[in-house]
C-alpha cells in the first residue's frame, strides 16, 4: 500500500537503495490531476509547458506566475474532489517557477515561489545550475521544497540555439554532473534531467544522493516524467524520440466530435430523453395540451 508522498520521503527515493522508480506526470487543470491521481502517479508537475500543450505558444517564455498561479489552483482543487479513499496517496503537487520569475532578486524568487506554495503546491521548480544556487538555497530557507531541472531546460531555449540535447561532450558532462552536485547540497530535494545522454544521466544519478527524473534522459534515473498531453496522444504534431504515446486521445476526441456534429446536423441529437419536460399542470397552464415543443 502506498503511502502519501512528502518531499523528504521523495528524497529519499533512491533506485540504488532499493526505492521504486517515481513517475511524474504534468497535469494544467483539474481532470488531469484527477487522472493522474486515479492511475496512481507519485507526482504531479504543473509545468510551464503549459504554454506549449495548452496555450499554443511556441516555447515556454510566455507564461507568468499569474499564470501558473491560476492552473495550480485548477490541479489542487481537482485532486481535492478527487477519490477520497484515495486521500493517503494523493500525488505530490510540484509547479514550475516561470521564466523572470527568479531571474532577477532573491526577494522575488521566493515570493514568486511563496505565490505557488499559496495556490496549493508543495514544491517548486526551476531550471538552471550553479548560477540559481543563491536563488535555490533562499527558497529552501523559506521552507518550500526545491526540485532542480538540469541539461535541456527550456527557459534558456534562445541562448542553448534551440530544444538540444545538453552535455554531450566530455566537458559539459563534467559541468553537468557538478552542477547537480551543487544543486543537491543546496537543498533540492529531486533534480529533473532534460534531454541529456543515458550515461550522462547515469553519472548525474550515481554522483547525488536525492532522486533524478528523467525526461528524455534514459532509463537509468530514479523516476520519469512526461507531458501530460503527450503521453496521451493530444498533442500529436511534434513526437520527440523521448515520448512514447500511451493513448491517441486527439484521434479519439476528434471522432467523437465528428459523430456529434453528424448527429446534431442530422437531428439525431438531443433526443426526447436528452431533454427536459415540463409538467402536465405547468404545461396546461401555458396552454400547450400535449403538443411537443416543436409544434407550438
Ligand atoms: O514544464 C514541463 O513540462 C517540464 C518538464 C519537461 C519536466 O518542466
Amino acid at each position: 500500500m502506498r503511502s502519501k508522498l512528502t518531499a523528504p520521503a521523495i528524497r529519499a527515493r533512491k533506485v540504488r537503495n532499493g526505492g521504486e522508480p517515481l513517475v511524474m506526470v504534468t497535469a494544467y487543470d483539474a481532470p488531469g490531476a484527477r487522472m493522474a491521481d486515479e492511475a496512481g502517479l507519485d507526482l504531479i508537475l504543473v509545468g510551464d509547458s503549459v504554454a506549449m500543450v495548452v496555450l499554443g505558444y511556441d516555447d515556454t517564455l510566455q507564461v507568468t506566475v499569474d499564470d501558473l498561479v491560476h492552473h495550480t489552483g485548477a490541479v489542487v482543487r481537482g485532486l481535492a474532489s478527487s477519490a477520497p479513499d484515495r486521500e493517503a496517496k494523493k500525488p505530490f503537487v510540484v509547479a514550475d517557477l516561470p521564466w523572470m520569475s527568479y531571474h532577477t532578486t532573491v526577494v522575488d524568487a521566493v515570493s514568486n515561489a511563496a505565490r505557488l506554495i499559496r495556490a496549493g503546491a508543495q514544491g517548486v521548480k526551476l531550471e538552471g545550475g550553479r548560477k540559481r544556487l543563491a536563488v535555490i538555497e533562499a527558497i529552501v530557507d523559506a521552507e518550500i521544497p526545491v526540485m532542480g531541472h538540469l541539461g535541456l531546460t527550456p527557459q534558456s531555449v534562445h541562448a542553448m540555439g534551440g530544444f538540444k540535447v545538453q552535455a554531450r561532450e566530455h566537458g559539459a558532462a563534467l559541468e553537468l554532473v557538478a552542477d547537480a552536485k551543487a544543486l543537491a547540497a543546496a537543498g533540492c530535494f529531486a533534480i529533473v534531467l532534460e534531454g541529456v545522454p543515458d550515461e550522462v544521466a547515469r553519472m548525474v544519478t550515481d554522483a547525488v544522493d536525492v532522486p533524478t527524473i528523467g525526461i528524455g534522459a534514459g532509463p537509468g534515473c530514479d523516476g520519469q516524467v512526461l507531458v501530460y498531453h503527450d503521453v496521451l496522444g493530444i498533442e500529436d504534431r511534434i513526437v520527440p524520440k523521448f515520448v512514447r504515446r500511451y493513448a491517441d486521445l486527439k484521434a479519439a476526441g476528434v471522432l467523437a466530435l465528428s459523430a456529434y456534429a453528424a448527429d446534431v446536423r442530422s437531428g439525431a441529437f438531443p433526443t426526447d430523453a436528452e431533454s427536459y419536460h415540463l409538467s402536465t399542470e405547468v404545461a396546461e397552464t401555458l396552454g400547450i395540451y400535449g403538443l411537443v415543443p416543436a409544434a407550438i
